[in-house]
């Protein structure tokens, strides 16, 4: 029996992605750029043992997955199985470190572990760049949780999507080791439960019936090339400037889709509300927010501590949690 267990983090986005070229194959309208973090991630086991006969068992955070969830792990374990050239249904287990009720758990680290998993107990070695390309096909932020640290996602130009996929920016390394470059992505939890509208839909909706969505599009690649340039030279100010406007860019395309869609609640404005007080005092902080209600604070090491506990006594705010720049997704060395 072949089996392999994979772990991944999760990343935020610094420039986010938000609509696709494609949606059979998952290809972004546009690059995005990300952190890869240490903490929120997922391991993932993948043995083809049969599954349960004719079905993949599929166990998620110890409980029988949905049918909604186990049909999207279905639909990705064919691509693998097609490409090995094996037939047998899988045994999946995978486990968040957060809940998957909190809203945190993420389908960038659950489709990272589950592509290299699944290769991995397939028998098959895909190079970095091919796993990226794989995690993608099942969620589009899956590409950027196959490398550590900053990683910039490139939308491609080929029809069959070959070339849509996720490259490390800063070779993986100055990011964490230079103390003038120590950065750390603080979460403020400002609501239980998943989220209302999924990125997938919520993403088509926008595209569809924003008429902002154009506008988002053409803005996307000036913010990568301030984000690249403000990575490279080691400027958190710059790049947490164009983090905040990339955020609140996309979250106004999608506010302004029919009917529209507006993902904050009041925590969420005063936390950020809170992060931009605290940059008046003087602090290098800089939110970002999902497709959810959370804010994500972009900031340096030596003051995450601060950031957390100013973040934590916000009203509204229910928890915080400090993660650092995290490594790609690895294999595991016991199947
Ligand atoms: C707001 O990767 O979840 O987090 O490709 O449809 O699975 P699908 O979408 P997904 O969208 C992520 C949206 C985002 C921004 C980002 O991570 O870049």
């Amino acid at each position: 029996m072949k089996a392999a267990t994979a772990v991944a983090g999760t990343n935020i986005a610094l420039v986010k992605y938000w609509g696709k070229r494609d949606e059979v194959l998952n290809l972004p309208a546009t690059g995005s750029l990300s952190l890869t973090l240490d903490r929120l991630g997922t391991r993932t086991r993948v043995a083809f043992d049969g599954g349960d006969g004719t079905h993949d068992r599929v166990t998620l955070d110890g409980a029988p997955a949905s049918e909604k969830v186990a049909t999207r792990v279905t639909r990705f374990l064919d691509r693998v199985r097609a490409r090995a050239g094996i037939a047998a249904r899988a045994t999946v287990v995978t486990d968040n470190s957060v809940p998957t009720a909190s809203g945190l758990a993420s389908s960038a680290s659950g489709f990272a572990a589950l592509a290299l998993a699944a290769t991995g107990a397939a028998g098959l070695a895909l190079a970095p760049t091919e796993l990226s390309v794989l995690a993608r096909l099942g969620s589009g932020s899956a590409a950027r949780s196959i490398f550590g640290g900053f990683v910039e996602m490139a939308p491609g130009t080929r029809a069959d999507g070959s070339d849509a996929a996720a490259h490390p920016l800063d070779a993986g390394a100055g990011w964490d080791a230079s103390a003038s470059w120590n950065v750390r992505l603080i979460v403020a939890i400002t609501a239980t439960g998943e989220k209302a509208l999924g990125s997938t839909a919520a993403m088509r909706r926008t595209a569809e019936t924003s008429p902002y969505y154009d506008a988002w599009v053409r803005g996307v690649d000036g913010d990568l090339a301030a984000a690249r340039a403000a990575i490279a030279a080691r400027d958190l100010e710059a790049l947490g400037a164009v983090a905040e406007r990339s955020a609140l860019r996309m979250h106004a395309s999608a506010m302004a889709a029919d009917p529209p869609i507006l993902y904050w609640n009041p925590a969420t404005i005063a936390a950020m509300a809170r992060v931009r007080a605290l940059r008046v005092e003087g602090a290098s902080a800089f939110f970002t927010i999902d497709a959810g209600p959370h804010v994500k604070v972009l900031c340096d090491a030596r003051e995450a501590e601060a950031v957390a506990a100013a973040l934590a006594e916000t009203p509204g705010v229910l928890r915080t949690l400090i993660a650092s720049p995290g490594l790609g997704a690895r294999l595991e060395e016991s199947a």
